[in-house]
């Protein structure tokens, strides 16, 4: 906008004249044919800056000084609105009223044939377009405005029109419900479907209806053939409505559920009315009315700021937000679809014994984001914890957040494998010991390896007889796939260089800053690696010159450890050191290490507390070296996990979710924006309360730090999280992983210049944001846009003061007054929910689960000449590097969890895809994704070609992993590629 037509003064006598278009030609008046009945008057361009659905509008004649020269009367013509509205009948003509300055007079659209042969006539447009609001150019001012007609002054014609409308009914993965279903609900459904007890549409206008000051609604309309045709999974079924012509444009449909059983709404489709089928995409259960008796709102799928709300809805619009925020009380039910916050006072267990006590993290002690409530009582022993529902008893999340069939059943099947996998193990555990006798051993786990018989369960398939039977029936199942990490390349991760490369190109490529703590607790904060330890690694280099160069870099896990080492190593079977690792950038651009720092808390006796490990050069060296890189991955898995997995992505983007569920309507184009990738977060993350991060849970059990591991979490957020730093080239610049230059693609400069996360990362960053600055400019033209949006507003400020609220006071939070400020907001939240969550997921299984590549877990400290282990380490190493490992059960188990978490489920939507959102509402936003869509088309293509490019030896090369982690498609399973919009798993 704006659209121009012209004023034309009517010419009654030459009906062929009534048929000219309006053309381009005519757009100044210095151009426009004088009408030869009036050729004094002159022609006046109106501008069309804005449409209403009202079907009446009233121009005004304003007082100016020269107004003796305007028009009289004259027409407009509908075909001048076409751009406009598809809702005028196309031959539609409206008389332009006389114009004495300062008078009113009334516009309308009818036939051609319905136009009043004077001025004060009104006549109705049926009710079913909207109109113009102009306003003219220049001195000659004509105000055209929106004006509602008393309906007392014409009698409404009554039409019909009828919704298609989809449902869908679960196929019921658990046996007893359906039993239940089709003995019990299903008869009585029918019985009372036959009684009148239906599901009810009604359809809501976006008017108002002028004698009741309330939106105009139709009369309740049943849908129809539910018993009929409801045995599918998925059913279009109908209801029709009669409106009269002043009913308006359908905004909303309120749906009633009479049935016993909630079902699913897809969507509805209005047809019937001249503007064209309207859509609702619901997407949402619909509980009974005898649990929620109010009915459900859906909005038409076309956005509305909240200053743009047709005057019909904008109330339905609040209440619709305040039934979303709940009261903050109650325990919630399976069935509520309420969005709160809470702190992470659910993941301990005191009533089960004083060892699973957890403090709550959320407040100033432990600052932590905040989770959704689910209101449940406190514990007996502890008031101050929430009591715990256990697997397999679900838990809250709002209805429509809870995981769909497809991807129940891949869990369920994870669960299957689960006991299967680690059955064997545990029986072969408690035989043997509990460690691997060898890496064969490790070996027997896998598809490709041993077979179960010939190795150390030979005597005990001989004492179980049943085992053979089972490992015969179950053979897929008892074994786990090869991990990618040792497919193409079994010994691989013995290799300094492949333990480089995975820092870069594995599933934690993310180096973390330099040392911050205090020197008076944690000793002098410099590294205790010397010129000397590292020197003859630098290829002739000095270390100035390889500082200089950006040569050096330090995989720095001191800050993160330090301060928990004491409570770690003070456990059985848990020993850790806080280690910092120099990497050495080659010539051929691949790394190496060159020196690993062991450190131990200042108590520890002085030769061990800073511990330096290099290269080896014998035997015994190699092995320690060994040691030393294992204990690396260990914190490296540990902070992996945390940190930078559930921390940066799972935990941070949940105050998002719920600020955006709470605060921005389901019209609101931001909303509509962040759905996709908001997708399944709230109960993949309440699962991982429930079994990962509570008290004796996954993590705990199998990550070295055990019971402070959430400690260790709380701790990095308060020390180390900013949101402004989590977009990916503020993380790279922070990480001194690349520099700002302009000539550069995507702005950046790399340190490493085949740095695979980062160079398929940007090209990945640049896309989304590409996206969502189109989308942002299709929607907030100035700041002021920005800034006056004040569900926008209420949105950023929640999810800073509540959702993040311990960190709310932090100067970093970025502003949020202009579509700039937005834009980058939004591509942050759309990265981490899912690039970056990706890069971080679904390499769990395929890099971590061969377990000496990356133990999670180390249950041994290196030994020094004199310790009494240093015997039996040089009497045999490879026992010992095993026995530090998890045990053959931690081991079984960790696997088993990893691979269920690397998986994608048969319903993942990936980056680029959409399953709901057509965006049909805007030409401009639609062309706008599908561009995109492209884009994340060309970027797969772009990292096919990388991974084929032997100059990129860091993920091409003999026996070398590619770096797929970013590539955006995926089929289901453990693939080790695919990017999904949200953090689904
Ligand atoms: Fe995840």
């Amino acid at each position: 906008m704006p659209l121009f037509f012209l004023y034309k003064p009517p010419h009654p006598s030459s009906h062929a004249e009534e048929e000219e278009e309006p053309t381009q030609t005519k757009r100044s008046s210095a151009e426009q044919p004088q009408s030869s009945a009036r050729p004094e008057t002159p022609s006046i361009l109106i501008p069309l800056y804005s449409f209403t659905d009202r079907p009446f509008v009233r121009i005004a004649f304003l007082p100016l000084p020269d107004m003796a020269a305007a028009p009289a009367s004259g027409m407009l013509r509908t075909s001048m609105l076409r751009m406009s509205s598809s809702q005028f009948p196309s031959s539609s003509w409206s008389p332009f009223l006389a114009g004495d300055a300062g008078r009113m007079g009334k516009l309308a659209f009818g036939t051609a044939s319905s136009i009043p042969s004077h001025r004060s006539a009104r006549w109705s447009t049926a009710g079913r377009g909207p109109v113009v609001v102009a306003a003219a150019t220049s001195k000659r001012t004509l105000r055209v405005e929106p004006v509602e007609i008393r309906s007392t002054e014409e009698k409404p014609v009554q039409f019909k029109v009828r919704a298609a409308v989809t449902v869908k009914m679960n196929k019921k993965v658990d046996w007893k419900e359906a039993m239940f279903d089709s003995l019990v609900a299903n008869p009585l459904e029918a019985m009372e479907e036959r009684q009148g007890k239906n599901v009810c549409l009604e359809l809501i206008s976006m008017d108002i209806d002028p004698r009741t000051k309330r939106p105009k609604a139709s009369q309740e309309a049943v849908l129809r053939g539910w018993t009929e045709r409801m045995k599918g999974e998925r059913a279009v079924l109908t209801a029709e409505f009669i409106v009269d012509s002043s009913f308006g444009t359908p905004g909303a449909v309120a749906v009633t559920n009479g049935h016993q059983r909630e079902f699913f709404l897809e969507s509805i489709v209005v047809e019937g009315f001249l503007c064209g089928p309207i859509l609702f995409n619901c997407h949402s259960w619909v509980q009974s009315s005898r649990d929620y008796p109010d009915k459900r709102i859906f909005f038409t799928d076309k956005p509305y700021l909240p200053s743009e709300t047709p005057a019909g809805l904008r109330e339905l619009r609040k209440k619709e937000l305040e039934a979303l925020r709940g009261d903050g009380k109650g325990v919630r039910k399976l069935s509520d679809r309420i969005y709160d916050y809470d702190t992470y006072n659910d993941l301990g267990n005191p009533d089960k014994g004083h060892e699973l006590v957890r403090p709550p993290l959320g407040g100033e002690k432990l600052p932590y984001p905040r989770r959704c409530r689910t209101g449940r009582l406190p514990m007996e022993t502890d008031f101050s914890a929430e009591s715990r529902v256990e697997d397999p008893l679900p838990l809250y999340v709002p209805r429509d957040d809870a995981f769909e069939e497809d991807r129940m059943e891949m869990l369920a099947e994870g669960k299957r494998k689960a006991m299967l996998r680690v059955f064997v193990p545990s029986i072969v555990a408690s035989f043997s010991g509990g460690d691997f006798g060898g890496f064969h051993h490790v070996d027997s786990l896998y598809k490709d390896g041993i077979r179960l018989k010939r190795g150390l369960q030979e005597d005990l398939i001989k004492k179980f007889p049943f085992l053979s039977k089972i490992q015969e029936a179950c053979e897929g199942f008892l074994r786990y796939d090869n991990p990618t990490i040792i497919s193409k390349d079994k010994f691989a991760w013995l290799r300094d260089d492949e333990f480089a490369r995975q820092a870069i190109a594995g599933i934690n490529p993310v180096f973390p800053p330099v040392s911050k703590l205090d020197p008076a607790v944690y000793g002098p904060p410099e590294s205790a690696i010397r010129e000397e330890h590292i020197l003859c690694h630098l290829e002739g280099m000095s270390v100035q010159q390889a500082l200089e160069e950006k040569k050096l870099f330090m995989l720095d896990y001191h800050d993160v450890y330090l301060p928990f080492l004491d409570r770690i190593n003070a456990q059985d079977g848990r020993k850790s050191y806080a280690t910092r690792t120099i990497f050495f950038l080659t010539e051929q651009g691949t790394l190496k290490p060159v020196a690993i720092e062991l450190c131990l808390p200042p108590g520890a006796p002085a030769t061990r507390s800073r511990r330096i490990m290099t290269p080896p050069t014998d035997a015994t060296g190699t092995w320690l070296w060994q040691l030393a890189k294992a204990h690396v991955c260990s914190n490296d898995a540990g902070v992996h996990q945390l940190v930078n997995h559930w921390l940066r992505t799972h935990a941070s983007m949940e105050p998002f979710i719920l600020a955006a569920h709470r605060q921005l309507s389901a019209m609101h184009p931001i909303f509509k924006l962040l759905h996709p990738h908001m997708r399944y977060t709230l109960e993949t993350n309440a699962l991982a309360r429930q079994i990962l991060i509570s008290g004796g849970g996954v993590i705990e059990s199998f990550f070295t730090p055990g019971p402070v591991a959430m400690e260790m979490s709380s701790a990095a957020y308060a020390s180390a999280w900013r949101f402004d730093q989590e977009s990916l080239p503020a993380d790279l610049i922070r990480r001194g992983m690349a520099e700002p230059d302009p000539t550069q693609p995507h702005g950046l400069r790399l340190t490493i210049k085949d740095y695979p996360y980062a160079n398929d990362g940007l090209l990945i960053w640049d896309a989304i944001s590409t996206w969502v600055r189109k989308y942002i400019e299709a929607h907030y033209p100035t700041a002021a846009s920005v800034a006056s949006d004040v569900e926008l507003q209420a949105w950023y400020a929640e999810a800073i003061r509540v959702g993040h609220g311990d960190v709310k006071d932090a100067p970093w939070w970025p502003r949020l007054a202009t579509p700039d400020d937005l834009a980058g907001m939004l591509t942050t939240l759309v990265w981490l929910a899912s690039a970056q969550h990706a890069a971080l997921n679904f390499g769990q299984y395929p890099l971590g689960g061969y377990i000496p590549n990356r133990p999670p877990l180390m249950r041994r400290l290196i030994p020094e000449e004199g310790d009494p282990e240093y015997t039996n380490f040089v009497a045999d190493p490879q026992r010992f590097f095993l026995a530090s490992m998890p045990s053959l059960l931690q081991t079984a188990m960790f696997m088993t969890v990893i691979d269920t978490l690397s998986t994608h489920s048969k319903d993942e939507e990936y980056l680029g895809e959409r399953r709901l959102q057509t965006y049909a509402w805007s030409p401009e936003v639609a062309e706008s994704f599908n561009e995109f869509a492209a884009e994340v088309g060309r970027i797969e293509v772009e990292i096919g070609r990388r991974n084929a490019d032997p100059e990129r030896r860091n993920r091409c090369g003999a026996g070398v992993v590619p770096y797929e982690l970013l590539a955006p498609s995926s089929g289901p399973g453990a693939t080790c590629r695919g990017v999904p919009n949200s953090v689904s798993i």
